[in-house]
């Protein structure tokens, strides 16, 4: 699905320069589902921006799906990105003003679907993570594990390829935290890649594969024995 070659970020302000990510290599394929662990700015947000083309590479190779797409412009990326890629974050980036329905509907305006469908899999996706029930509501009227189930429904709509999570579960306590674990499972065993920053030992263990980050290098890579 993806492969990251020799590929660095350096920030650079004024007098300083952070390299976020030096040389890393990395390879994902389809339908993996992958956590990427690591202290405090190690470079796993970075990792994921970059993968989720929201930022580019300093230098370095990113293959997406057989295009190299490191040097590509933002409008570029943001064609590729719509098409392929969901988001889930720690803080659930939902829109305020916007009902659970209009914020996961949201993610299908730029794919030219007539209104009627956009309604048909907003619905089937709301049933799907369990929040249907409150269609109407606003996102301040739920609690943090359901809107992080609309978030979760806003990155699938779409059908995507490809789903990136920063600290889906950072914000919930643990129950709600499992819960969006098994929604990601359960995506990723219907064929959703998923690439997962997490803190937790324990959500990681959902994983196949765990890459562990250390001063923008990948350290050391665990594979779960299968079971
Ligand atoms: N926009 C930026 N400008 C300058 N430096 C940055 C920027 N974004 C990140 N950095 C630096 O890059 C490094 C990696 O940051 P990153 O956010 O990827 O860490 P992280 O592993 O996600 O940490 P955390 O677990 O705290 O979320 C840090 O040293 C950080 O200070
Ligand atoms: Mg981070």
């Amino acid at each position: 699905m993806l492969k990251l070659h020799n590929l660095s970020k350096v920030y650079r302000s004024d007098e300083v320069e952070t390299v976020a990510l030096n040389s890393i290599n990395i390879e994902i394929e389809q339908g993996e589902f992958v956590a990427i662990m690591g202290p405090s700015g190690c470079g796993k947000s970075t990792l994921l921006n970059i993968v989720g083309m929201l930022d580019s590479p300093s230098s370095g190779e990113y293959i997406f799906m057989d295009e190299d797409v490191a040097g590509y412009s933002e409008a570029q990326l943001s064609e590729i990105r719509k098409h392929n890629i969901g988001f889930i974050f720690q803080s659930f980036n939902l829109i305020d003003e916007l009902t659970v329905e209009e914020n996961i509907e949201l993610a299908l305006l730029y794919h030219n679907i007539p209104a009627s469908e956009r309604k048909a899999r907003v619905a089937k996706v709301m049933d799907k993570v369990g929040i249907a029930h409150r269609a109407s509501h606003m996102p301040s009227q739920l609690s943090g594990g359901q809107q992080q189930r609309v978030a979760v429904a806003r990155a699938v709509v779409g059908d995507q390829a490809m789903i990136l999570a920063d600290e889906p579960t950072g914000n919930l306590d643990s129950a709600h935290g499992q819960e969006v674990m098994e929604m990601l499972q359960s995506l990723n065993e219907e064929g959703t890649t998923i690439v997962m920053v997490t803190h937790s030992p324990a959500h990681a263990d959902y994983a196949r594969r765990t890459i562990n980050l250390f001063d923008g290098h990948v350290v050391t890579e665990n594979l779960r024995a299968a079971e």
